[in-house]
């Protein structure tokens, strides 16, 4: 990756400070914008949206045009990988995603990795059609879930509270579940990979449930396939900024990031401030964290947060972002207020 590339977001994530905290929206693209609505009820179900470049790439860029974000994240879901491995996915309005679950040997010997890339080829045309029709100072962000977190939604068969199915497997199935853990780093890491080779210039692991594991456990199913996928990665694109989004991670963030060598570390809401600006920031670029419901609020719950981040992180190693993705309430003109005062210089 050329490393002088003149884009804000790589810059910071490069290490510069450049006066200012580059931003984007974790769900920037979704249900809250009434131009996704219109694709979304144009492609028919949301894994045809995934799977229709065209479409995909129109709603990655919706955002984008409206409030001028210094990374575009592709629109895709986490559960194109087990779909791709061969597991029925679906996605009921309302109910979220349903999923066969994978609870046996048996259930996990119908998966194979054989199939990954041609059934995943729609989602790396949508990057390549990104990488093109992106304005030139727009970083394009690839992802996907991280192991643990799309383990979860396939033992489970979709949500969880509890996490009691897959998390009893990880302790009484240790090999079946070690088994499609090496399943997943391996589908992951040649899904990452392709991306990139596509024209994704950043990566991002969502491990949305890494706050449900203990220590121990965090350790063997959060850190460990993490640190196989990054140097996995690394190995074949030495630059290639890499931010890890542990979800719920508390303490063990600081664990998380010094082991895993991400570039970027997305924190919750619960994480303070001070803390990650004191504690984060020297092991990597901290992106976070405003509470995604003050968006929802508006006026002075949105800007008096966003403005004491700002003093809190000042614009050194900062990207600012949400703790969590932004919800369908939201109404857009929040969006536009807080995104216009983020694009202002200066902490
Ligand atoms: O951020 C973006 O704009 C890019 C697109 C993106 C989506 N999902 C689109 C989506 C990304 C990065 C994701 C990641 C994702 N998907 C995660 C990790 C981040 C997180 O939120 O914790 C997880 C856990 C999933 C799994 C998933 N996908 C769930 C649980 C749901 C249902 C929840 C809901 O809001 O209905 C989805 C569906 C989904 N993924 C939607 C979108 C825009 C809504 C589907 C629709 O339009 O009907």
């Amino acid at each position: 990756m050329p490393a002088a590339k003149n884009k804000p977001f790589l810059r910071v994530l490069a290490g510069e400070d450049i006066g200012r905290s580059p931003f984007w929206f974790m769900r920037q693209a979704g249900r809250y914008l009434p131009e996704y609505r219109e694709v979304r009820a144009t492609a028919g179900g949301f894994l045809e949206l995934c799977y229709r470049p065209d479409f995909a790439t129109e709603v990655t860029l919706q955002p984008i045009r409206r409030y001028g974000m210094d990374a575009a994240i592709l629109f895709s879901d986490i559960l194109v990988v087990p779909h791709a491995l061969g597991q029925d996915v679906g996605f009921t309005v309302g109910e979220g995603p349903k999923l066969e679950p994978i609870r046996s040997a048996a259930d996990l010997e119908k998966l194979s990795i054989t199939g990954l890339h041609d059934k995943l080829a729609p989602v790396y045309q949508t990057v390549t059609n990104l990488s093109q029709a992106l304005p030139a100072e727009v970083s394009l962000i690839g992802f996907a879930g991280a192991p643990w977190t799309v383990a979860t939604y396939m033992v489970e068969g979709g949500g969880s509270k509890e996490f009691a199915i897959v998390k009893k497997m990880m302790m009484e199935a240790p090999q079946l579940f070690g088994r499609l853990m090496d399943l997943l780093v391996e589908a992951t890491t040649a899904y990452l990979a392709r991306q990139v080779r596509c024209g994704a210039e950043v990566v991002q692991l969502f491990d949305s449930w890494a706050g449900a594991l203990d220590e121990a456990a965090f350790e063997q199913w959060v850190i460990g396939p993490t640190v196989r996928i990054v140097s996995a990665l690394r190995a074949e694109f030495p630059d290639l900024p890499i931010i890890g989004f542990p979800r719920g991670a508390g303490i063990l963030y600081k664990k998380y990031a010094s082991e895993t060598k991400v570039t970027g570390l997305s924190i919750d809401t619960s994480v303070p401030a001070s803390w990650a600006a004191s504690e984060l920031a020297p092991l990597a670029v901290v992106q976070g964290n405003l509470d995604p419901v003050s968006l929802v609020a508006g006026g002075e719950a949105m800007m008096g947060r966003a403005r004491a981040l700002r003093r809190t992180f000042g614009t050194h190693r900062h990207i600012f972002n949400l703790g969590h993705g932004i919800l369908q309430t939201t109404p857009p003109d929040h969006v536009a207020e807080l995104s216009d005062y983020l694009r202002s210089a200066g902490a």
